[in-house]
């Protein structure tokens, strides 16, 4: 994909899609849980007294973010760090209320039609056209299939390229929604050693190896390389060539889940080229996702893979019934790319993600000094802190619940050899993320069992 430089806005003005319209109520999150819902007005005014409507009022983002709307909101007072969510006041509202107006007016009903089997011919192309600009290779729009995001697709492949019984070999500590989706298929879950830069290709080499002499078949390896989540880590391209030629060796398919791979935090860091790149897409299923850039309601994300494959997963009977996983949208999110407001956005919001890391790992620095040890995700949404061997995660978590701030456990991601627990640094300002560092770590000080290394980048 084109490299866009990360916006800087201007610390005086707020991001453009922050930017409070009439009747909004605040952007802080924090704030707005808390704050009073107006009085709705019964007065009412002679006609020629109303101003004229505002053809297009900036839209509101903090408005209505409640449980029973949203998947999860926190109770009032909780400074939630777990869930990977993106800060309402950096989702952008006005420029997805322009796009589908665009969509709707360019494409009529067609818009609003079943959509094209693997997705409309126009998004297709601008991702095919992305992907091999940023791959330096040919990547035809046939191998681009539009998904309803990456949890969708990962069904879609747990149900088309596996079998009840089969089995999945993913990262020691890997996504566990996805884990689960995979479970809830029936498929058997395995875990493969993973060291500091990833998958650990001789254990792969062992488990697939393994799995054959005990007449199991493994449907795919699941792998996060870029900005993983939880860890944060991103695999070097030596440890990823490695991953890859044990995988064709075995001849089984690796799943490249690259959620976040279009959010690099910093000029400086391009991350390696993507499985798929490195393999020519042959024996590699890459997924994508507008969830982590533009919104997760959105539901649209899109799949990478040779023709075959994608012409495989498209015979799906799901696709003859429903057409395009998500037409409507797919249209209205293709004209942000198109005019060039996609990567704009995307400038802006790893500006706004780089500095809510920042503020978070200054104030773990500050407070926390050098425990627990973390490493300084290059990019993504994620921190991942580790306590040291004996420390007590049930502990940590009690600390984090009586400091009144919410944090995922680690062990929900697989099993850890110590404490651990996964902050997101992507929901909250950076002024809510320093408090609530600060309240961590004064809440953690008896949990932590010696001094550690320390902080690296
Ligand atoms: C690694 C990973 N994959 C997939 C997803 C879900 O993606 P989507 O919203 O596109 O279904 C997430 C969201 O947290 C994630 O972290």
């Amino acid at each position: 994909m084109p490299r866009v430089p990360l916006g800087r806005p201007d610390p005086g003005r707020p991001h453009p899609a922050a930017r409070p319209g009439p009747g909004d109520g605040p952007a802080d999150p924090v704030r707005a849980r808390a704050a009073p819902r107006p009085a709705t007005a019964l007065t009412v005014h002679p006609a020629a007294a109303v101003p004229p409507p505002d053809p297009a009022p900036a839209l509101s983002h903090a408005r209505r973010w409640r449980t029973g709307v949203v998947q999860e909101a926190a109770p009032d007072g909780v400074v939630d760090l777990g869930p990977g969510y993106i800060e309402p006041a950096l989702l952008p509202v006005s420029l997805l209320r322009d796009a589908y107006a665009q969509a709707l007016a360019e494409y009529g009903a067609a818009a609003l039609g079943y959509g094209h089997n693997p997705g409309a011919e126009p998004l297709r192309a601008l991702l095919a056209a992305r992907a091999a600009a940023a791959d330096d290779r040919p990547c035809a729009p046939e191998q681009v299939v539009l998904t309803s995001g990456t949890s969708q697709a990962l069904y879609l492949l747990a149900t088309s390229l596996a079998a009840p019984g089969d089995t999945v070999l993913t990262e020691q500590l890997s996504y566990d929604l996805g884990r689960q989706i995979f479970r809830d298929c029936a498929l058997r879950v395995d875990p493969v050693a993973t060291d500091e830069s990833g998958m650990v290709p001789e254990a792969l080499d062992r488990a697939l190896a393994q799995a054959a002499s005990a007449g199991t078949r493994t449907a795919f390896v699941y792998l996060t390389p870029t900005h993983h989540n939880p860890t944060g880590r991103t695999m070097p391209p030596e440890r990823r060539r490695r991953l890859l030629s044990v995988a064709a060796r075995h001849d089984v398919l690796i799943v490249e889940d690259d959620a976040y791979a279009e959010l690099p935090l910093t000029d400086d860091h391009t991350p390696p080229p993507s499985l798929a790149a490195l393999a020519g897409y042959r024996g590699v299923v890459r997924l994508c996702s507008f969830s982590k850039t533009l919104g997760p309601g959105l539901r649209l994300g899109w799949l990478l893979a040779d023709r075959a494959v994608a012409d495989r997963l498209v015979s799906h009977g799901l696709f003859a019934s429903g057409g395009s996983l998500n037409h409507t949208t797919s249209l209205a999110v293709g004209t942000l790319l198109a005019s060039g407001a996609y990567d704009r956005h995307l400038a802006s919001f790893r500006g706004q993600l780089r500095d809510r890391r920042d503020a978070l790992v200054g104030a773990l620095r500050e407070a926390a000094g050098e425990r627990p040890e973390f490493r300084v995700p290059q990019g993504g949404f994620f921190l991942w802190l580790r306590f040291g061997p004996g420390s007590d995660e049930s502990a940590l978590l009690a600390g984090a619940a009586r400091a009144g701030v919410g944090v995922a456990a680690g062990s929900r991601f697989g099993t850890t050899q110590e404490g651990a627990v996964r902050l997101a640094f992507s929901y909250h300002p950076p002024a809510v993320l320093k408090q609530a560092a600060q309240r961590l770590t004064t809440a953690w000080a008896g949990s932590m069992p010696r001094p550690r290394i320390g902080v690296r980048s």
